[in-house]
């Protein structure tokens, strides 16, 4: 994470290796020309800029000794909405990195016409442009030696990372800013820690591991935390746990983190997250190819830790439980077989049609392990589900079950809001046929067709009857398979700003 100072300097004073002057497609010609002028850059500059939100143009002073030899007209759009100060920080970042640029000033002397144009507050739009810088500036680099590569100190893969990001205000903003600032850090450090999560492979992080970067957080954020281990999985009944676990050489693990407000909260939350450190697929076993994207399993798992870490960061007046029932899904001797029939913590059976259906089985006994214990007002789970649902809805966009409308118009303005977009589908009771079993009270597998459906439809018979009631299938947006394609490949965060997004529109 980069270093970020908020100060009311005059920039032209202003040390750095680049100079972000962001623009809105309206600015007055006028007004901007001035701008330039300030910097000895010819307005003639102005031919090759519109504004767009997320156009970049470098220019260079033409002057002796200029304190920022590089300037970066930065597009805005119009200023009208997060995504433009999304896309515009995505930018000047990706622009820095094979400039060598370590210092950056970003003049954001302008935000009051900002906060005008888009409705936001000062602090609002500063958290945006910090929090996406730190997202877009985010590197995994923690299992590179080293000793292979010649980059010199403070390299990446050929890359210098902004190491300081000056944000120039008027004196009158600096308070808000500062703010922002504040908020955006410990948003994009709960999403980058989601990120480094999901992007450890399965050799390094197993369910015991997975309670520790539980425990970790909850220290760090004043979270309460409590781990079950096998031997109290083993006590509760958790058998859906159990049963996936049953093929492996690492125990599993429950994790349950609790954040609860200094005051008495406005809501109880329960956010869930699917906690399969690898996904083989167990004995029904999936093809080599690809297989070891299934270290992304545990990606709704992640988000529950970045999610309760944020929230109590920011003190939000809700109170939040994040349950994480977590192991790796493998072909043992003793693994759990097609066709076996198991007793979830509720009571309900389960046929095994399939092994590879597993993230429900454990998520079977967490919802029903929340809803008894918790009677949380809501209840929203987070998995990387089904291959189905990418099929729907393909790689940026999760989707969404409930039977809660107003939790899905909810959830589906924050997506909107924090470019954590969700769209529902349905849970109508005819997708009810393709999951029953013969010999036990439900299959785990609903055959072809509609199979993000019928996972969540499985998901729904352990709710309880519970009625405000989310599952959100984020096996598309989690990770981002395209090795070296991409700017970003691996785990993307994905559900964090979402489910921060919602909870801090509780009142
Ligand atoms: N973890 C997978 C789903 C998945 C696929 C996540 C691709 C991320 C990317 C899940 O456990 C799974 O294997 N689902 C099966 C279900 C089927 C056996 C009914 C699937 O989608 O094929
Ligand atoms: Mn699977
Ligand atoms: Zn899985």
């Amino acid at each position: 994470m980069m270093k970020i100072t908020v100060t009311k300097g005059a920039l032209k004073n202003l040390k750095g290796d680049l100079l972000v002057l962001p623009l809105t497609r309206k600015e007055s010609k006028k007004e901007v020309e001035k701008k330039l002028s300030m910097f000895a850059i010819a307005p003639a500059a102005l031919k090759d800029f519109s504004g767009k939100a997320g156009e970049s143009l470098l220019l260079y002073q033409n002057s002796s000794k200029p304190k920022t030899p590089r300037v970066l007209l930065l597009g805005l759009g119009d200023a009208a909405k997060a995504d433009d100060f999304r896309k515009s920080a995505e930018t000047f970042v990706r622009r820095s990195g094979p400039l060598k640029v370590k210092k950056l000033v970003l003049d954001c002397s302008s935000i009051p016409a900002w906060s005008g144009s888009s409705g936001e507050s000062a602090s609002a739009l500063a958290e945006y442009l910090v929090d996406s810088a730190q997202n877009a500036s985010y590197s995994f680099g923690r299992l590179k030696s080293g000793k292979l590569d010649k980059n010199k100190d403070g390299e990446k893969d050929g890359k210098v990372l902004i190491k300081e990001l000056c944000i120039r205000v008027n004196a009158g903003n600096l308070k808000d800013v500062q703010e922002g600032v504040r908020r955006g850090g410990i948003i994009a450090e709960a999403g980058n820690l989601v990120r480094d999560l999901v992007n450890m492979p399965g050799n390094l992080l197993n369910a015991a591991e997975i309670s520790e970067a539980a425990e970790n957080s909850a220290r760090k954020s004043g979270c309460k935390v409590t781990v079950f281990q096998k031997e109290e999985i083993e006590k509760l009944g958790m058998g859906g746990l159990l049963a996936v676990n049953k093929g492996s050489k690492a125990p599993p693990t429950f994790t349950i983190l609790d954040y609860e407000p200094v005051r008495k909260p406005v809501a109880t939350v329960a956010i869930i997250g699917k906690g399969v450190t690898f996904d083989s697929g167990g004995i029904s076993l999936k093809p080599a190819n690809g297989m070891d994207e299934m270290k992304c399993d545990m990606a709704g798992g992640a988000t529950v830790i970045g999610t309760l870490e944020a929230a109590a960061r920011l003190e939000l007046p809700v109170r939040v439980l994040g349950l994480i029932p977590a192991t790796d899904n493998m072909p043992g001797g003793a693994a759990q077989k097609p066709g076996d029939v198991i007793t979830t913590y509720s009571g309900i059976t389960v046929e095994v049609g399939n092994t590879d259906a597993e993230g429900r089985l454990i998520l079977a006994d967490a919802l029903t392990y929340a809803v008894q214990e918790y009677k949380p007002d809501t209840v929203i789970d987070l998995a990387t589900l089904t291959g189905a649902c990418i099929v729907a809805l393909g790689y940026a966009v999760a989707g969404m079950f409930s039977n809660d409308d107003a939790l899905a118009a909810d959830l589906y303005e924050a997506g909107k809001q924090t470019g954590d977009k969700v769209w529902r589908m349905p849970l109508w009771e005819e997708y009810d046929e393709l999951i029953k079993s013969e010999v036990a009270d439900v299959h785990n597998t609903g055959g072809k067709g509609a199979g993000a459906v019928t996972a969540a439809k499985f998901l729904e018979k352990f709710t309880e009857g519970h009625t405000s009631w989310a599952h959100l299938d984020i096996a598309g947006p989690a990770f981002s398979a395209s090795k070296g394609k991409k700017p970003v490949s691996g785990g993307t965060g994905f559900g964090v700003r979402l489910l921060l997004g919602y909870l801090r529109e509780l009142k």
